[in-house]
């Protein structure tokens, strides 16, 4: 498939667009919201067919601040909202947000039709707390110069990594979400020698070759990012972050974003970055980028989506199921 919804590992794009949304109160507003999900693959459709090459996806998270109201079920086993990690010198801090939009395409234009056909739909039941147009930066550089993503899990090992399974049946096939949207001191960055910014990232600038992790001391992001749960497994996570910016206002950022199957995994790795480890050696990425924004997520399977059309799905039974027979979303990542 070329285009579609809740896709969270469709290919890398050219574009993409990043809109975080703020529910307004009231049961109509939530009612807004759910009619517009149900339909979102249809919106997607009417826009990605008229050039599939250009890889139209639309993924949508719901905050868990408004997740019963509009999906009339009970949320996910680990949804909270995004939890602020103070560390002795930068803080990531949460920010409003309770629905994310990821638009990608290769097509600018494509990202734009489908941002104009939703808002037509969601006006008056939301607030834009903000509106990030990310672009392809030579090959899938950040604005620090370096690429980035190159450590995201692959093919087969992509589900395991990002998609909740079994343990959260309700939910199998969606993942969790966590975007930060990051701000650079590029002119200070922009002034460290190549080996010291190589250093602070864990990679070679130029060939993107990993560096040994440091022994002791100060640890570089990538090595403050790899986290091993209890069983000594690595446990990964799907970025897919932008840069963006405007340099006639002097703004150059990353808009990062990230998919997992356990919420903690990202939490764990934002602990580390800001925290440090060992504690007081924080990421040094932090004092080149400080986050302006904070929110968590989770993006429902598209099936989960589709069946909040089904007029049964906005009054749940006690059990929690979607009280909607065969159309009960389904327990297997959509293929
Ligand atoms: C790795 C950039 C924020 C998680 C990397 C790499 C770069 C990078 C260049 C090395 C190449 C790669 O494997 O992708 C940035 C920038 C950020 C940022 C510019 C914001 C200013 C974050 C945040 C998290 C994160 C907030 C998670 C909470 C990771 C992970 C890796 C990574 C998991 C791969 C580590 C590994 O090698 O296993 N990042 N990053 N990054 N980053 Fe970030």
């Amino acid at each position: 498939m070329t285009y579609g919804v809740q896709q969270i590992d469709a290919p890398l794009t050219a574009h993409a667009v990043f809109l975080v949304l703020s529910l307004e109160p009231g049961e109509a507003a939530a009612a807004t919201v759910r009619a517009a999900l149900a339909d979102l693959s249809g919106v997607v459709e009417t826009v990605g067919f008229r050039d599939p090459a250009a890889m139209l996806s639309c993924t949508v998270g719901i905050g868990s601040g408004v997740w019963t109201a509009v999906t009339g079920t009970p949320p996910p086993a680990q949804l909270h909202a995004f939890r602020p990690v103070v560390g002795a010198t930068y803080t990531a801090a949460a920010t409003p947000g309770d629905l994310l939009v990821h638009l990608r395409s290769d097509r600018a234009d494509l990202c734009f039709e489908t941002q104009r056909l939703l808002m037509d739909r969601l006006r008056g039941a939301v607030r834009v707390e903000d509106e990030t147009t990310g672009f392809r930066y030579f090959d899938q550089r950040d604005l620090l110069g370096f690429v980035d993503g190159t450590a995201n899990p692959v093919g087969d090992d992509v589900p395991g990594a990002t998609r909740v399974g079994e343990e959260d049946g309700l939910h199998a096939g969606g993942s969790y979400v966590v975007t930060q949207k990051y701000l650079h001191a590029l002119d200070r960055w922009s002034s460290l020698p190549a080996e010291v910014q190589e250093q602070v990232i864990g990679r070679t600038k130029l060939d993107n070759v990993e560096l040994d992790d440091a022994a002791a001391g100060q640890r570089s992001h990538k090595t403050l990012t790899t986290i091993v749960d209890d069983d000594g497994t690595e446990r990964d996570i799907l970025r897919d972050n932008m840069p963006f910016g405007s340099p006639g206002a002097g703004e150059f950022g990353t808009y990062f974003i990230g998919y997992c199957r356990d919420l903690w995994v990202i939490e764990r790795m934002l602990e580390r970055m800001y925290v440090g480890d060992p504690p007081g050696l924080h990421d040094r990425i932090l004092d080149f980028s400080v986050a302006v924004t904070g929110t968590t997520y989770f993006a429902p399977s598209a099936a989960f989506l589709d069946a909040l059309g089904t007029p049964t799905a906005t009054a749940p039974p006690a059990d929690g199921s979607l009280g909607i027979g065969g159309n009960r979303p389904s327990n297997h990542p959509p293929s």
